[in-house]
């Protein structure tokens, strides 16, 4: 019970653990009271002190639907932290909640720049411990829209990343998609499948082929530079904070569901996915980061339980209490000619699961309850 309730003061970045300027802040009767609540805690867990080590946490794409939660994250355990973030997708709403948050005061660093403005790079790489590198051009409709410019983020942004880390020898992790997996159709896909895409004019394929390449670059800083650099392949992950804007389905669906419009099915809806909660993601993120064993290899992070999309969308419209209907249109339609979508998308997560013990802990209809709640908050309904 007493190790429920300290770990709940951390998780919650309870001034109490939350840094040691806080101690020095509240005097010798806060010092004494936090130096108890060190010693209770250590005897109670004597790993304690492995975790609690406080970092200086680097996250590009900070301002970004993932990057925000593992931004939080990290402040709340304690790390001080920096992001860098131009906004092309990403949102200063997504931060401000914990941005202004007095637990916080004094941790957490925010640039509205480019991974590509060298010198912002050079310093904020030179002071974190670790990089988290989130920033990318994501999501198929916004890559089928800004087709050069996604290659250049994402294959040009990761190896400058990539480039400063080797360079101050700071440990790095890159978020690689599921997407590299290309146009399979068994499941579960394991991080030692082949991988099959379509030709190059299917311009579809240039995100998959980018976070692809993005991979090979980080093994290969690995092998020959010995970087310290993890590779997370995230299939679908959502919750509070996605924008629907860039076509994710999830967030997209319960916006038409809520605002009673057709909810937009592509294809016969017949497609396959699993859905992970970002705050579970962010757990793994963290918990890889953490683990001495895991730079030079390549993860899978996504949750098991599979649903079409058309049973997805139904789902939402009764989670909703939405009169909506469904609407079904050809992919050709909805994106460009001849578009190849992936019929099934389930991760096999045992190499994550012996790593460092991840499982995702939150359900389906927990995940839809809460986005729902966030899209009605946004929407003011
Ligand atoms: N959300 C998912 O389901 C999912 C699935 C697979 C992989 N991923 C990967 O996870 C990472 C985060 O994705 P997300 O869903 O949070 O998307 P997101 O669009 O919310 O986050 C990406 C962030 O990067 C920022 N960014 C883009 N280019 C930048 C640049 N040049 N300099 C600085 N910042 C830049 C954007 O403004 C945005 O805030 C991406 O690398 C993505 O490929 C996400």
């Amino acid at each position: 019970m007493m190790i429920l309730i300290l770990e709940k003061m951390i998780e919650e970045g309870n001034p109490a653990f939350s840094c040691s300027w806080e101690s020095a802040r509240l005097g010798k009767a806060g010092f004494l009271a936090h130096s108890r609540l060190f010693v209770l805690y250590t005897v109670l867990k004597p790993n304690f002190w492995l975790r609690s080590i406080h970092m200086k946490v680097l996250i590009t794409g900070g301002a970004g639907f993932i990057g925000s939660h593992l931004a939080e994250a990290c402040l709340k355990r304690g790390d001080e932290v920096y992001i860098i973030d131009d906004l092309s997708t990403g949102s200063e709403n997504n931060i401000n909640s914990f941005r202004e948050d007095e637990r916080f005061r004094g941790r957490f660093f925010v640039t509205i720049g480019s991974i590509f403005d060298h010198e912002t790079m050079l310093e904020l790489t030179g002071i974190s411990d670790v990089v988290f590198h989130m920033a990318a051009a994501v999501g198929v409709r916004y890559i089928l829209k800004n087709p050069l410019e996604s290659i250049r983020i994402n294959i040009q942004g990761t190896e400058k990343v990539l480039e400063l880390c080797a360079k101050f020898k700071k440990k790095v992790l890159i978020a690689s998609s599921s997407e590299v997996y290309g146009k399979h159709l068994h499941a579960p896909l394991v991080e030692t499948d082949n991988i099959i895409y379509g030709p190059s004019d299917k311009f579809r394929w240039s995100y998959a082929a980018s976070k692809l390449m993005d991979e090979f670059t980080a093994l290969a800083y690995f092998r020959t530079k010995g970087l310290k650099v993890i590779v997370a392949r995230l299939f679908n992950t959502v919750g509070p904070r996605q924008t629907g804007a860039y076509g994710m389905v999830i967030p997209r669906f319960a916006e038409q569901a809520l605002t009673h419009e057709p909810l937009t099915v592509y294809g016969d809806g017949n497609q396959t996915r699993t859905f992970t909660y970002v705050k579970d993601v962010v757990k793994a993120l963290i918990a890889l980061m953490e683990n001495e064993e895991t730079p030079g290899e390549v993860f899978n992070i996504g949750g098991t339980e599979e649903i079409t999309i058309l049973e997805l969308a139904q789902k939402i419209i009764r989670a909703s209490g939405s009169a909506s209907a469904i609407e079904r249109i050809p992919y050709s339609e909805a994106f460009e000619k001849d578009f190849e979508d992936m019929q099934r998308r389930v991760p096999g997560i045992e190499k994550i699961k012996t790593a460092v013990g991840f499982e995702p802990e939150t359900d389906l209809d927990t995940i839809l309850e809460r986005v729902i709640a966030d899209v009605k908050k946004k929407k003011g309904l």
